[in-house]
C-alpha cells in the first residue's frame, strides 16, 4: 500500500512508520519537526518537512498519491491547548480539513486517526466504552473531537473510509521527556539521572497505560480492519501515580525519591478505557504488560 504518515517524526508516528516499513508497505512521512525528531525518521520513508495546514502539503498529495493516511500531525498536549487555544485548534482542526480535502482531490480510499481519551473529559462511569458521553475539559480534548467530526463528515459527503482510534496513555521509547511528555517518559528521564520525582497532586490521580509497540500494531491492524469504527484503545488497566512509582522501584531495582506538587490545570483524576470494542472491530488486544514495558522503556 502507498500510506502517509503525518507526525512520523514524533513518539508513536515513528514506530507506525517502522512497523509498515517492516511489512513492505511505501511510505512517506509529513512533520514539521515542532515536537519529532529526525533521529525518528525511518531512512526507507520519504520524508517532508511541511506543515500540514501549508500549501506545500498540496503538492505532497499530488506527488504521493497516497491511498492510506494515518493522521497523527497535532499539538498534542493538554497545557499548551490551554495557553494557545488558537494554535491548537489550527493544527488539529484546520490541520485535519486540510487533510481531508486533500485525500478527496487525490482519492485516497482511508484515514486512521490517533484520536484521544481527553474527547470524554471527566467520566462519569469506568470503565469509558466508546458511548460515553463527550465532555472535553480542554481545548485539546476538543479540538481532538472536532477532527473526528469532519473525518465523519467527509465519508458521508465523499465516502471516505475511516478507522478513529481513542488513544489511553502511551508511553515507551522515543518519548519526550522535554515540556509536557508523558509521565513514564518523565519519571524514567530523572530516575536516569538520579533526580527526585515531583507527582502533581496527591499520587492517586489514574491513567490507562498502553505500550506504544501494542498501539502502533492496533494502527497496523486498522489498515484492513475497523472500517468506520471508532474503537478505545488501551490496556483497560487503572493504575494509580503511587503504583505506577511501585513500577519503576520494580524495574530499576531501586528506592524511588518523590515529592508532590500542585495539581495540573485541566488534567482528569480518573481514567480507564474499555478496549473490548477495538478486540472485536481490529481483531487487536494489546499484550504488553507495564512491567515489561517499563523495562523497554528504560533499555530505550
Ligand atoms: N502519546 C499519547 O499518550 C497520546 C494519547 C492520545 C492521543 N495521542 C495522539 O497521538 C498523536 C501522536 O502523539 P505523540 O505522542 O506521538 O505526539 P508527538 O508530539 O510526538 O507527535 C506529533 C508529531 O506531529 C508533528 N506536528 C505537529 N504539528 C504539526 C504540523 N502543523 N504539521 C506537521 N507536523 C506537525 C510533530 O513535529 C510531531 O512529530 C497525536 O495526534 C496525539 O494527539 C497521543
Amino acid at each position: 500500500m502507498k500510506v502517509l504518515v503525518t507526525g512520523g517524526a514524533g513518539f508513536v508516528g515513528s514506530h507506525i512508520v517502522d512497523l509498515l516499513i517492516e511489512q513492505q508497505h511505501e511510505v512517506s512521512i509529513v512533520d514539521n519537526l515542532t515536537s519529532g525528531k529526525k533521529e525518528n525518521l525511518n531512512p526507507k520513508a520519504r520524508f517532508y518537512q511541511v506543515d500540514i495546514r501549508s500549501h506545500e502539503l498540496d503538492q505532497v498529495f499530488e506527488q504521493e498519491k497516497p491511498e492510506i493516511i494515518y493522521h497523527l500531525a497535532a499539538q498534542s498536549v493538554v497545557p499548551p491547548s490551554i495557553k494557545d487555544p488558537l494554535y491548537d485548534e489550527s493544527v488539529n482542526v484546520a490541520g485535519t480539513l486540510h487533510i481531508l480535502d486533500l485525500m478527496k482531490k487525490v482519492g485516497s480510499k482511508k484515514i486512521i486517526y490517533s484520536s484521544s481519551a481527553a474527547i470524554y473529559g471527566n467520566p462519569v462511569s469506568l470503565p469509558i466504552n466508546e458511548e460515553h458521553p463527550i465532555q472535553p475539559v480542554s481545548p485539546y480534548g476538543l479540538s481532538k473531537w472536532i477532527a473526528e467530526q469532519y473525518i465523519m463528515l467527509y465519508h458521508r459527503m465523499y465516502g471516505i473510509d475511516y478507522t478513529i482510534l481513542r488513544y489511553a496513555n502511551i508511553y515507551g521509547p522515543r518519548q519526550t521527556p522535554e515540556g509536557e511528555g508523558g509521565v513514564v517518559s518523565i519519571f524514567v528521564d530523572k530516575l536516569k539521572k538520579g533526580e527526585t520525582l515531583t507527582i502533581n497532586g496527591d499520587g492517586r490521580h489514574t491513567r490507562d497505560y498502553i505500550y506504544v509497540g501494542d498501539v502502533a500494531k492496533a494502527n497496523l491492524a486498522a489498515m484492513t480492519e475497523g472500517s468506520q469504527a471508532i474503537v478505545n484503545i488501551s490496556m483497560g488497566k487503572e493504575t494509580s501515580l503511587l503504583e505506577l512509582i511501585q513500577q519503576l522501584e520494580a524495574a530499576f531495582e531501586k528506592q524511588v525519591e518523590f515529592v508532590h506538587g500542585p495539581e495540573r490545570e485541566g488534567d482528569i483524576v480518573y481514567s480507564c478505557l474499555n478496549p473490548t470494542k477495538a478486540a472485536k472491530a481490529l481483531h487487536w488486544q494489546a499484550n504488553t504488560s507495564l512491567a515489561e514495558g517499563l523495562k523497554q522503556t528504560i533499555q530505550g
